[in-house]
């Protein structure tokens, strides 16, 4: 952490913290508050009880009769003073020292808590949101926060550091194009007419540059209404930045820097330069836009082992392979699994072998020649007793669904084994063709293509273009995307074109973007990454929820407060709106 001086916790109610006392302070006479964590009874009269706050807990010696009951809250003045050492307790900061009590009042009295506060207990996901309030109690949450309060503050100080200035930018907004789905607050004044709340700040601050702010930044709160995930909520923080007069480089500079503040301020050491890795490579090797490098069984080319080949299944542009090694022992009914899933992802299916001392044990292995099996084996460097997978399509494909074979056989916990930090550069401009014929942006519609791509525009192969837009991740989770944006306008709206969005709806949708750079827009790249995984993966925990304060379950309910909740007809009739029956 920084060097800066330790604040002062005495107020007019306490004179220390119950977590700081240590031997030191024998003899002192203190008031602490706080909550009864623990209470143990000795003889009759003399209690001992750990008094906790949000520093930790110290022991309280009681002497005299009280009704002191778990959880309530207490205010305790007496005097410090060593523990006997065979009492001492070395697992907690303040073992060798205990409180002396002199004067105990009751704060608060308290209900028993709907679980326990020690960390040992599991509890109901519902419940520990119902009453998120005692959950926050727990020494994990107290942690997390405080471990979210310091990423925060590390990197808002890098930024800054970087001349970025923070602007705020509305919440209720027209709609953004981040591609999910807007959650819609109807307008009173204006019935039938609806904001949208932000997906992202993108447009406004692309709107800053324009405006001259050069370098802007804001830990901004973002609301899509999507699927809920481990890595996924509603509401979620991003740092969000754009910069003026800068090149893909410079962002990327400027990113690793606030991340990298960010880690150290957490485990005290920084991590080394960030690898980098085009698309294109990613998709060959790992099979994902957002490699998990921690680990092997990298995709092998097998393309050129089947040219001729008879088996009607690899007659196809494209075969990947992994190894799994020792997977051989791999029993037919997971095999079976694994091959529907591949299916459900959009898999032709599924070839799976068995490297025996024998030869290839594979269903298929009767439809490949000796010389296929022997090149195969040798390309893959099989091994007796590894498994080989292997799945034959178009190139995009059949990376893509090995990619999810290789996660799903290897992938460690996103909290294992360190932070392995990865940009990924030069995605493609589009990712495929939609149903009405239209190509599918990879990232927004406000991204530059690359500058030796921009001919391929007009006829070229459109899935072939790359762009200037680039990725952070971090242990094989996408940590934050950004781009170097279009800022000329005849380029932005050839773009829309290419999408089929054509001139009326893109002056409707995006008329301000298009607008404001008939006025002098300066070249800008920018870049945004989730607050809430980066602070997840620092603080060890595999579920955004955990690291923030209120979350909303899986189900997208707030179990405390009971939302979403339905609104009277009054004020519906109100907004103009009418609610339709419930859908069958
Ligand atoms: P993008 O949509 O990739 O880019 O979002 C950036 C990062 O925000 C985080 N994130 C989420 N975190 C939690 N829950 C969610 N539902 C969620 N959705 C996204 C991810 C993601 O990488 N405006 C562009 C950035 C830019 O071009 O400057 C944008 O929002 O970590
Ligand atoms: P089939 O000829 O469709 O019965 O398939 C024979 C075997 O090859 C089955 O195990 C399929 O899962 C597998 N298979 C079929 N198509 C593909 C493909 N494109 N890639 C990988 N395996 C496939």
């Amino acid at each position: 952490m920084t060097g800066t001086p330790a604040p002062d916790y005495a107020t007019a109610m306490r004179t220390d913290r119950c977590g700081d006392l240590r031997p030191g302070d024998v003899g002192r006479q203190v008031t602490l508050c706080g909550w009864v964590d623990r209470r143990r009874e000795h003889g009759e009269h003399l209690a001992f009880i750990d008094l906790r706050d949000r520093s930790g807990v110290v022991q309280l010696v009681v002497d005299g009769a009280h009704d002191l009951r778990s959880e309530y809250v207490l205010q305790v003045t007496g005097t410090v003073r060593e523990r006997p050492a065979d009492t001492a307790n070395e697992g907690l900061a303040t073992g060798a020292v205990e409180i002396d009590a002199s004067e105990v009042t009751i704060l608060a009295v308290a209900e028993p808590p709907p679980f326990p506060i020690d960390e040992r207990t599991e509890v109901d996901e519902v419940l520990r949101l119902r009453h998120r309030y005692v959950d926050l109690r727990r020494p994990r949450l107290q942690r997390n926060l405080e471990i979210r309060a310091r990423v925060n503050s590390a990197v808002r100080g890098a930024m800054e550091e970087q001349g970025f200035i923070e602007v705020e930018t509305p919440m209720l907004v027209a709609s953004t194009p981040e591609g999910a789905r807007d959650f819609v607050v109807p307008s009173r004044k204006e019935p039938g007419s609806f904001y949208a709340l932000p997906q992202s700040p993108q447009i406004f601050k692309q709107l800053c540059m324009v405006g001259g702010v050069d370098r802007y930044y804001q830990i901004a709160r973002c609301l899509r209404d999507e699927d809920l995930r481990a890595d996924r909520q509603f509401e979620f923080m991003q740092l969000d930045a754009e910069a003026s007069f800068v090149g893909q480089d410079d962002v990327l500079g400027f990113i690793t820097h606030a991340v990298s503040a960010a880690a150290e301020a957490i485990t005290g050491e920084r991590p080394g330069e960030f690898p980098q890795m085009s698309w294109h490579e990613a998709m060959e090797r790992f099979g994902s836009d957002k490699p998990d490098i921690r680990f092997g069984m990298e995709l092998v080319d097998l393309t050129h082992v089947f040219p001729e080949t008879d088996f009607r299944a690899f007659q196809t542009p494209c075969v990947k392979g992994i190894r799994v090694p020792g997977g051989a022992d791999m029993s037919r009914n997971r095999l079976d699994d694994l091959t529907d899933r591949c299916k459900a992802w959009g898999a032709k299916g599924l070839v799976w072998m068995k490297v025996e001392a024998g030869g290839l044990n594979s269903p298929v292995a009767k439809f490949l020649s000796d010389e296929e099996q022997a090149t195969l084996r040798s390309t893959m460097e099989a091994e007796v007793g590894d498994l080989l997978l292997l799945v034959a399509d178009e190139w995009r494909k059949a990376c893509h669904i090995l990619g999810l074979v290789r996660n799903d056989l290897g992938r460690p916990p996103v909290t294992e084994g360190g932070l392995h930090f990865l940009w990924v550069v030069d995605f493609p401009l589009f990712e495929g063709i939609d149903d009405a014929g239209n190509p599918i942006p990879a990232h927004h519609p406000f991204t530059m293509p690359h500058e030796d791509d921009i001919d391929l525009l007009d006829g070229g192969d459109l899935l072939a273009i790359r762009s200037q837009a680039y990725d952070l991740v971090l242990n094989g989770w996408e940590l934050g995307s950004g781009s170097v944006r279009i800022h000329r306008r005849q380029v932005q709206e050839r773009i829309f074109a290419i999408l089929g969005i054509g001139p009326d709806e893109a002056q409707a949708k995006f008329g301000f973007l298009l607008d404001a750079f008939r006025y002098g827009a300066p070249p800008h790249a920018g870049f945004a990454f989730g607050m809430d995984r980066l602070v997840a993966v620092l603080a060890g925990e595999e579920n955004i929820r955990e690291v923030i304060a209120y979350p909303k379950t899986q189900s997208g309910a707030d179990p405390l407060t009971g939302s979403p909740t339905p609104i009277d007809d009054q004020h519906l009739k109100e907004l103009g709106l009418r609610v339709l029956p419930p859908r069958q």
